[in-house]
């Protein structure tokens, strides 16, 4: 069966109170619309048509790889005007799903059971029963329990008022008839908008039935309006992907201090994840890996048994079996460590390769590197990689050992287990094998004197005259 589904976005958002259309405010760094997007993308024959008014451009721009149709409405005038722009393009034969695109946290399955309830006699509808409604169209039912109508708040009755159960906006319907009612609609109501609402009694009138259904959880049709919606909906969403980690077997030491921005590749068993931890974009987790607290990875590839501990910020790199990072340790874009690597504190690594069982332990540089397994590289390393135009590489081979405090000015080799004494800055290439290292001589001044500091003043603020003396 064909579907097309109208997404509603052409609203302004004004109590959001910023420059960036409501729309394109993020949940998980997804904004609410391609939250949106992606849920009805996984319906089958489905074609979507997004419907945006203010900071079209700016929607359209930031979201044009979308697989989707783009209708402005210039003026909003109400949900069933928003939908009138596109009645032209809706087939007759196939279903319709009306979505809004502020309502980012609609699941699939509610969606599918609204279609499969829409047919040429029935309309389906999304309700909820809310503590608090106001604000909302509410449901009306007749003696039998049958929908009869939806009542905007600002049209309620104060009877009316006090029902509970109210219209999400949501609702799925045939596209032949739902063409019919939207050339039917008026305006005449309290706000003078043309209300999508009123399909609801046309319907009714032309013998189609309602057929209402109930998400799973409030939390799924609530819409985002403020910042504080959007920080509510954030924490749902961040929730819903914590408990799905450790449905998979995934220890969350708290899955309220969690946070998954992007996706999961491939998840390993036995996985244990600190407090505020965040994982953002595309990641991969071995088994029986561990991440400390306040870490940050992102677009990463992480071998079994790895230990990442606290404070560690790690960005497109790929971290080999059984190796330790940080705490502390930053891991910058391609950085790609082998199996049994040891990073330490304070250390940075960028664009470079580590071979298995090397170890950079304690506060180093190393940037454009490739290093050799079983390499000791020691405290304070730094490979001078940019002469402040151009990068050069440094290439230490295995077996090598850095002594603390060394530069290595690349471009330069140190072969294969060659020893760099501590202290030097190394410019040429270093022999296998052999001790290289370049240090100032130590020399020792027999008779010399530290100078002695004075006080300049007495008690009185006087200058003192003898030191004065002293000093010419
Ligand atoms: C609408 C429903 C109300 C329901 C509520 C749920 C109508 C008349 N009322 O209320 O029964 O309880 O949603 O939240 O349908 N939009 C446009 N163009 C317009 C107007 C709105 O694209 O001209 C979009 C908005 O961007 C938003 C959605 O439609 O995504 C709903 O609009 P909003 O003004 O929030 O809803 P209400 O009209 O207050
Ligand atoms: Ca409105």
């Amino acid at each position: 069966m064909k579907i097309t589904t109208i997404i509603l976005a052409a609203g302004k958002g004004t109590r959001m109170r910023s420059e960036l259309p409501k729309i394109l405010h993020k949940i998980a760094n997804r904004s609410l619309l391609q939250h949106v997007y992606d849920m009805s993308r996984q319906l089958e024959n489905n074609t979507i048509k997004i419907i945006v008014g203010h900071g079209a451009e700016q929607v359209t721009e930031a979201l044009k790889n979308l697989d989707a149709d783009w209708v402005e409405q210039r003026q909003q005038l109400g949900t069933g005007h928003a939908v009138q722009q596109v009645s032209d393009q809706i087939a007759d034969s196939g279903t319709v799903l009306i979505l809004y695109g502020d309502v980012p946290l609609l699941k699939l399955a509610t969606v599918k059971l609204l279609i499969n309830n829409a047919n040429d006699q029935s309309l389906a509808l999304l309700t909820v029963n809310l503590a608090n409604p106001s604000g909302y169209g509410r449901i009306i039912r007749n003696a039998t329990g049958q929908v009869t109508k939806i009542v905007e708040e600002k049209d309620a009755t104060s009877n009316e008022k006090q029902i509970n159960e109210v219209n999400t906006g949501i609702m799925a319907v045939q596209g032949k008839q739902l063409k019919k009612w939207l050339s039917q609609l008026n305006n005449n109501n309290v706000q003078g908008e043309y209300y999508l609402t009123d399909v609801i009694e046309m319907a009714v009138a032309d013998q189609v039935s309602i057929i209402t259904s109930q998400p799973e959880t409030e939390d799924e049709v609530l819409g985002v309006n403020n910042r504080i919606q959007l920080s509510h909906l954030e924490r749902v969403y961040q929730y819903e992907q914590a408990t799905s980690l450790m449905e998979q077997g995934v220890t969350l030491k708290d899955p309220m201090r969690f946070d998954q921005r992007g996706s999961i590749e491939s998840l390993g068993q036995d996985i244990e994840i600190d407090i505020n931890v965040i994982l953002e974009g595309k990641n991969s987790i071995g088994s029986n890996v561990k991440i400390g607290a306040n870490t940050n990875i992102k677009n990463s590839i992480i071998g079994d048994n790895v230990k990442i501990f606290a404070n560690c910020i790690i960005e497109d790199a790929v971290i080999g079996q059984s190796s330790r990072i940080g705490p502390y340790a930053r891991l910058r874009p391609e950085s790609v460590l082998a199996n049994d690597v040891h990073i330490g504190n304070f250390v940075e690594i960028k664009k470079s390769s580590v071979a298995a069982g090397s170890k950079i332990n304690h506060l180093s540089y190393i940037g454009d590197t490739t290093v050799g397994s079983k390499v000791n590289i020691g405290a304070g390393t730094i490979t001078c990689n940019y002469d402040g135009v151009n990068k050069f590489r440094t290439i230490i081979e295995d077996g090598a050992f850095i002594g603390s405090n060394s530069q290595l000015v690349a471009p330069v080799t140190i072969g294969k287990n060659a020893t760099i004494g501590a202290g030097s800055t190394i410019t040429k290439d270093s022999p296998e094998n052999q001790l290289t290292l370049s240090r100032a001589k130590q020399m020792s001044l027999a008779g010399w004197q530290r100078p002695v500091k004075h006080d300049c003043m007495d008690a009185g603020g006087s200058v003192m005259s003898g030191t004065i003396t002293e000093e010419k």
